[in-house]
């Protein structure tokens, strides 16, 4: 069996939920093709109806008429989206409306602090219970700040942004590392006066409606991992990833993969929309460990489960350090990797903040633990196609929270020939 054609991939879900929030923002009609297709998209759009804001789907778009955000009349329900919630906790206080957030079991668990002590300081009237879902904000005058955030998180820097377009003054927030960048990007280009340097942002007051636009969302960088990594373990297997975003904070698992020895060629890139976005070419070669530490975490954050996974199967050890956001994603990352790669023979030792593995391993088939996570789905998964033995999910349907069509790409995809 090897893995071997040609994939292209739904829109880069950090950027389809950000295209949505901002063409609620202009004064105009938007036109976005090749959105995320995922469950988490379909809550920032729903959240965003409950409020006012009108969608209309035309063939292979998605047209969004921006205007006056109104007061939902139910609970924001943002499923499994911490992206939704984050960013429209930011967007719905700096537009002066009154909101309660709520969300499914996992998303009720994350932390929430990290966005209302930022926003509470600048204002925001926000009750909740240990910080947690349900949230319920109050429309309150915001005033600009200038914060320090002690995390590298998008979503933190993206909430204090969009909170700041709603602002009387103009608001900085530097991060200790850069995380990924779309907000500035994509705010810039839509005519928010937004200046960035190192790692700080600044943004006034928005006077007038940001511009309308079109946009065709590059592919999604972190989706497309999953296949590159299976490329990458079966021996013989050669894959095509077209039309990637290959945004340089985005990109630190094709890094990786090259510091592993992956076979991996950039065979077209061009730019659209003032992103980076590639057709690459990954195919097998053996690997050898890796070190990640705190520095790079944020280019690779949503990678670690399947980076885990290529580690089983790499010579030496690899070390994660310095990730411990992990442990307060979809579910604890650190703790799912760790128990379910135990449970298929590989030589893992579990830190507070990653893990160390020994490899090459020859991985066990076994039960695995899915804690209802799309990225540990996809990722053993994966490592289904290199053990000896089935590999079996709890939860395999979890993946559709980012891509519906995992499993069906998968197959499609598997091949009994070999590419030699
Ligand atoms: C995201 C930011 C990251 C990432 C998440 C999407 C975003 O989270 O893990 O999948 O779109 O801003 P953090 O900001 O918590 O690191």
């Amino acid at each position: 069996m090897v893995i071997k054609g040609e994939i292209s991939f739904p829109g880069d879900k950090s950027i389809s939920h950000r295209a949505l929030m901002f063409a609620a923002l202009t004064d105009g009609e938007s036109r976005i093709s090749n959105l995320a297709t995922g469950a988490d998209v379909q809550s920032t759009r729903k959240c965003l109806e409950a409020c006012g804001i009108q969608f209309q789907d035309d063939g292979n778009y998605v047209i969004v008429k921006g205007g006056q955000f109104s007061d939902p009349k139910e609970k924001l329900d943002c499923g499994n989206s911490g992206t939704t919630t984050r960013l429209l906790l930011g967007l719905l206080a700096g537009q002066g409306i009154n909101a309660t957030f709520i969300g499914d079991d996992s998303l009720s668990s994350r932390p929430m602090n990290r966005i209302l002590d930022p926003l509470s300081q600048m204002g925001l009237k926000a009750k909740s219970e240990n910080y947690k879902l349900p949230v319920t904000i109050e429309k309150s005058e915001l005033k600009g700040i200038r914060y320090q955030s002690t995390i590298a998180s998008a979503q933190v820097k993206s909430a204090v942004l969009l909170a700041g377009l709603g602002a009387n003054a103009e608001t900085t927030i530097t991060e200790p590392i850069l995380s990924r960048d779309h907000t500035e990007k994509m705010l810039i280009g839509l005519g928010a006066n937004l200046t960035c340097d190192e790692l700080s942002s600044t943004i006034s007051p928005l006077i007038s409606p940001l511009s309308s636009f079109d946009l065709s969302v590059p592919g999604d960088p972190s989706t497309a991992a999953f296949f590159a990594a299976a490329a990458v373990i079966v021996p013989n297997s050669k894959i095509i990833l077209n039309r990637v975003l290959r945004n340089p904070t985005r990109i630190g698992f094709y890094g990786a993969l090259q510091k592993m020895g992956a076979g991996m060629d950039c065979l077209k890139q061009w730019e659209e929309a003032g992103e980076n976005i590639g057709k690459l070419k990954i195919f097998h070669q053996p690997l050898n460990a890796i070190t990640i530490t705190k520095k790079d975490v944020p280019g690779l954050v949503d990678e670690l489960p399947i980076i885990a996974i290529l580690a089983t199967q790499a010579k030496g050890k690899t070390e994660i350090q310095g990730a411990k956001e992990l442990r307060v994603k979809e579910c604890d990352r650190i703790h799912a990797i760790c128990k379910n790669l135990k449970k298929m023979g590989a030589d893992i030792e579990e830190l507070d903040d990653g893990f160390i593995i020994i490899g090459p391993t020859q991985l066990q088939g076994a039960k695995i633990e899915t804690f209802h996570d799309h990225r540990i789905a996809m990722a053993f998964t994966i490592a289904g196609l290199v053990t000896d033995g089935d590999v079996e999910l709890d939860h395999p349907e979890c993946a559709s929270i980012s891509f519906p069509e995992f499993y069906n790409e998968l197959d499609r995809l598997i091949s009994t020939e070999s590419t030699k």
